[in-house]
């Protein structure tokens, strides 16, 4: 039997005296969609970044205290099979002068690594990306010269290059129109339905979680609530999670 894509027990972490995770338990079946949502600071890049091991002290921003357990296909985040784990992260600043073009952010995603000479092969397959994300037009235009939805679109071929079998976004739609969104959700669903991958996505578009997602984790450093989004996405969980209910989101338990 395989083990599932994501496995946490009791997982905390704290950077100095403040806790961004509290005793978080959850399992992520393998195919789910699972829209994270939640309040600022409410842990949850934090909770991505533990399941691609950066909570435990793989890069620069290691947490203070690490505590509870992380598994990703059964195996700590460090010893994930190469390729498993795909990843849009949320803030992708960088310096815009910077001379990159699309093509070759894509190909660092097969690499992991800058790639200053492309091979005809990579190319074809960074390029064979960008077309399922509609972006083929992208391939050798400016990374500093792209919109914010164009951007996302290069991020995603990126992450999704090695054909990932469980897919961490964070943020994905942040900046992008509504037609980019629509068809970011038209994207993930035919990867999804090709490869039957999990997907984990951290949103604040509510609306879209209830329509997209097969689960929904309302946190809030610690999980207020996970299951069916009709059924987590209630106004008295939603009140729990972010101390009170906006009236502009309209939520009502049920609705679709
Ligand atoms: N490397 C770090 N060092 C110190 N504090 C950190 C670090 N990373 C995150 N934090 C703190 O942990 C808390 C949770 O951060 P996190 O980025 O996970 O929140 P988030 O739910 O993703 O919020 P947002 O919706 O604003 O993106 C925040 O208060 C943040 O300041
Ligand atoms: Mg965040």
């Amino acid at each position: 039997m395989t083990a599932p894509p994501v496995q946490l027990d009791n997982f905390s972490v704290r950077f100095g005296e403040f806790q961004a995770l509290d005793r978080v338990t959850l399992e992520v079946p393998q195919g789910a969609f699972v829209a994270i949502l939640g309040p600022n600071g409410a842990g949850k890049s934090t909770l991505l970044k533990a399941l691609l091991g950066i909570a435990s002290g793989i890069l620069r921003d290691a947490p203070t205290s690490v505590s509870g357990s992380v598994k990703v296909f059964g195996n700590t985040p460090q010893n994930v099979k190469a390729g498993w784990v795909g990843y849009v992260p949320q803030v992708k600043s960088f310096d815009r002068s910077f001379p990159a073009l699309s093509l070759e952010v894509v190909v660092s995603g097969l690499r992991r690594s800058w790639p200053f000479i492309v091979t005809l092969q990579e190319r074809k397959k960074a390029e064979a990306m960008l077309e399922q994300v509609g972006a083929l037009q992208l391939a050798n235009r400016r990374l500093g010269r792209l919109s914010g939805g164009e951007l996302q679109r290069v991020y995603l071929a990126r992450s999704l290059i090695r054909e990932p079998k469980l897919l961490l976004l964070d943020e994905p739609a942040t900046g992008v129109d509504a037609v980019g969104e629509a068809d970011l959700y038209r994207h993930l669903e035919t990867y999804q339905r090709q490869s039957g991958a999990t997907v984990m996505m951290i949103t604040h578009d509510w609306e879209a979680a209830q329509h997209h997602a097969s689960a929904v984790l309302l946190i809030n450093r610690r999980v207020i609530e996970y299951g069916l989004p009709a059924d987590v996405m209630c106004p008295n969980c939603l009140a729990q999670a972010f101390g009170h209910v906006g009236h502009s989101h309209g939520l009502v338990s049920g609705r679709r």
